[in-house]
């Protein structure tokens, strides 16, 4: 019913102990569960030439060889063929050695005076069937990498068309409270289609580098708001953080909401000066400073920021709550908004 039992079993044994070689050769001969097919080499470079040209099942491996010594002939031998189970093959009986041989990928580690047929024969053959196991779920693994990626794609692609539209729709408004709205309700959905876009592009799988997000972020706002280039300056100071999707999506939001509202509110007619953004980790690497400032007009002294009644700072009140942050308005020098939070699980 196994394939094993009735293909041999193709057994490279690098061993420069013809002594050694030749009771392996005795065993495997001697086996009962299935048909070995054993090649031979003596030196290591000759090893990973026969690994190189293929057609082994499995690595039988000696660590001291005359032209390599130690976990440095594994790390090789590893290196020139991952996909091979390599079965470590030894006079060293030093169990911190095997630890380290099996973490560092060998599928088992024998010491020769311990060795017999039974022991060998099995040891092999687990190693085979271990290492297919294994890159099997690697593979399946890499297979939802590529949906996942996949699936961010679409999602942004979607969030696009709906902004598009919505833009569309904008120029049949005369209303210009209307467009702003709008306008408003398209940059929404822009800062989260850029989330998604970061996720499918970072190497790191549901992470997000969210200094280059909030870069990209801001210099689409000022565009959308259509800023001179000798008005508002925009200044960016964001440690190098990634963020999960689950914190990344509302903290985009409440940036979009922010240097929004410092874009219309705080420069009135043509008004020159500067927005600020700023990310900072604390020392312990999990709570965050996100900090929002204008050195504009400042924030109206009758209006209470948590209950304005219009949606934008409602927005980013709800998303502060729901970040399980912390919110501070500084009106010292125009408009500041400081905000506390960690990453969410
Ligand atoms: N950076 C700022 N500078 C001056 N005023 C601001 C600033 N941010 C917000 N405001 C004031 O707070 C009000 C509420 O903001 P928001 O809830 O975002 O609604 P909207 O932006 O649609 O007016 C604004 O209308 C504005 O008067
Ligand atoms: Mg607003």
């Amino acid at each position: 019913m196994n394939e094993m039992e009735d293909k041999p079993i193709k057994v490279l044994l690098v061993e420069d102990n013809p002594g050694d070689a030749r009771l392996i050769r005795e065993m495997l001969s001697e086996a009962r569960s299935a048909q070995f097919d054993l090649k031979y080499a003596d030196l290591l470079s000759t090893g990973l030439e026969r690994l190189a040209a293929g057609e082994v099942d499995v690595l039988l491996l000696d660590l001291l060889l005359p032209d390599s010594h130690g976990l440095n002939t594994f790390a090789r031998a590893y290196a020139q063929a991952p996909e091979i189970p390599i079965v470590v093959l030894t006079g060293i009986d030093d169990d911190t050695l095997a630890v380290k041989a099996v973490h560092e990928g060998a599928q088992d580690y024998l010491v020769k005076e311990q060795l017999d047929g039974n022991l060998l024969e099995r040891s092999i053959r687990y190693a085979i069937e271990r290492k297919r196991a294994v890159e099997q779920i690697k593979a399946s693994l890499r297979e939802k990498e590529i949906l996942l990626r996949e699936l961010h794609h679409r999602v942004k692609n979607n969030l696009q068309i709906i902004c598009t539209l919505l833009y569309l729709q904008s120029g049949y408004i005369k209303d210009k409270e209307a467009f702003e709205m709008f306008r408003d309700s398209q940059n929404r959905i822009k800062s989260m289609a850029l989330i998604h876009d970061k996720l499918y592009k970072f190497k790191d799988l549901g992470k997000i580098d969210i200094a280059e997000y909030i870069r990209e972020l801001a210099t689409d706002l000022f565009h959308s708001y259509g800023v001179k280039p000798d008005g508002i300056k925009l200044r960016i100071n964001v440690h190098e953080v990634l963020l999960g999707v689950d914190t990344a999506i509302p903290i985009g939001l409440i940036i979009n909401e922010l240097v929004s509202n410092s874009l219309k509110h705080a420069f009135p007619d043509g008004k020159k000066g500067t927005i600020r953004v700023e990310l900072l980790r604390s020392v312990n690497e999990n709570s965050f400073t996100l900090i929002v400032g204008d050195n504009g007009l400042g924030f109206p002294k009758d209006l209470d920021f948590r209950n304005t009644g219009t949606l934008g700072l409602q927005l980013v009140i709800t998303l502060v709550e729901q970040l399980k942050g912390t919110i501070e308005l500084d009106r010292s020098r125009g408009t500041e908004f400081k905000i506390t939070f960690s990453e969410v699980y």
